[in-house]
């Protein structure tokens, strides 16, 4: 697979984290690099155990991958180590000497500032982090003696990885309608979150990225405030098995129809390459743990050639069921 970038299309929550755990172990990732930030959590099932990971690149599933995390990513110092412990990954972890750092403080004020007010940010403190590094007053990870083992240059390992043909993966974080710059703003995260900022974070340029897979779920959700067009109710969404409740913050999620017409739009923006279409199962329950394309049901089979056709890409990866290997690969 050489050099992918994962970005999520929508408003996050698309299942990133499960198709990157995938890929980690079926395509024999070299490299995992982690963008963003801790108000991200990408869920990964392994031996029947649920991680909600915030700083651990979710590739981690696969015991010989280099987790690496990005000179323009957000450090949380205390949930890195929290969860370096939990997944057992001391010693082949590493992050950028550049990788700014969130401290309590930005957690505090992003709870109490009048000009966050109303914006349901997940109270990380995420964007009063990102305002400092932008008056270039934050921390940075070579400034922190703890994490002193763990400075890497991960740019350079990359793009060394990259020369090698070995295969790197940039995890994107959140979804591309969070993006700073092409999402509904104000109601977006402090970043943008498109695949051409993933690249950058990471130190990896535009030429040196063979595939950029957007991820897609079967229907859509949001945490927090701001548009989400077609928004059914709660009741709507428990009735239909789509009500979910968010990995990081346990929060509600809102949730509508999947859209086509966004689908295409953010595919043709990301210049994605291929889309993953998470929780098929979700919306048809017969296609729980199916792992062949022409063992799906009619109707699951439509849904899939309708976003296809739509979006005008191709779905080569199709989630049905939370674990790793819950999987359709039709890129074989
Ligand atoms: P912030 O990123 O914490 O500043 O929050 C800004 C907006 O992005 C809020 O609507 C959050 O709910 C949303 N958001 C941030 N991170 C995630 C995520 O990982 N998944 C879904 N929504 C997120
Ligand atoms: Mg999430």
């Amino acid at each position: 697979m050489a050099s992918t970038v994962i970005v999520g299309a929508f408003w996050g929550d698309e299942g990133k984290g499960k198709i990157i755990s995938y890929l980690a172990l079926n395509d024999k990732l070299d490299f995992c690099v982690r963008t963003g930030s801790v108000n991200a959590a990408h869920t990964v099932w392994m031996e029947g155990k649920r991680y909600a990971l915030h700083m651990v690149p979710a590739a981690f599933i696969n015991e010989k991958t280099r987790l690496l995390i990005a000179p323009g990513a957000n450090v949380h110092v205390a949930k890195f180590f929290e969860e370096v412990e939990l997944t057992k990954v001391n010693g082949r972890i590493g992050i950028d000497k550049f990788s700014s750092i969130i401290e309590e403080k930005h957690s505090l004020q992003d709870r109490t500032s009048a000009h966050l007010k109303g914006l349901g940010t997940t109270g990380w403190g995420v964007g009063p982090a990102l305002e400092e590094r932008a008056r270039r007053t934050a921390k940075l990870a070579k400034d922190i003696p703890e994490l002193k083992q763990y400075v890497a240059d991960v740019t350079k390992e990359i793009n060394d990885g990259i020369d090698a043909g070995k295969n790197v993966l940039l995890e994107g974080t959140q979804g591309f309608m969070l993006s700073l710059f092409h999402g509904t703003y104000p109601f977006v995260t402090g970043r943008d979150t498109g695949a051409s900022a993933i690249c950058s974070e990471a130190g990896v340029g535009p030429t040196r990225v063979d595939d950029v897979i957007i991820v897609f779920k079967a229907f859509i959700t949001r945490v927090g405030t701001g548009p989400l067009p077609g928004e059914m109710s709660k009741e709507e969404a428990r009735k239909k098995g789509w009500f979910e409740t968010a990995a990081g913050t346990g929060r509600d999620r809102r949730s509508a129809p999947f859209d086509f017409d966004l689908a295409r739009k953010n595919a043709r923006i990301n210049g994605a390459t291929q889309a993953a279409l998470t929780k098929l199962d979700c919306i048809f329950p017969e296609c729980r743990s199916v792992r062949n394309f022409d063992e799906l049901p009619k109707k699951a089979i439509q849904f899939v050639k309708e976003v296809e056709e739509k979006s005008k890409i191709s779905v080569t990866l199709i989630g049905t069921g939370p674990a790793a290997l819950d999987i359709i690969d039709r890129r074989k």
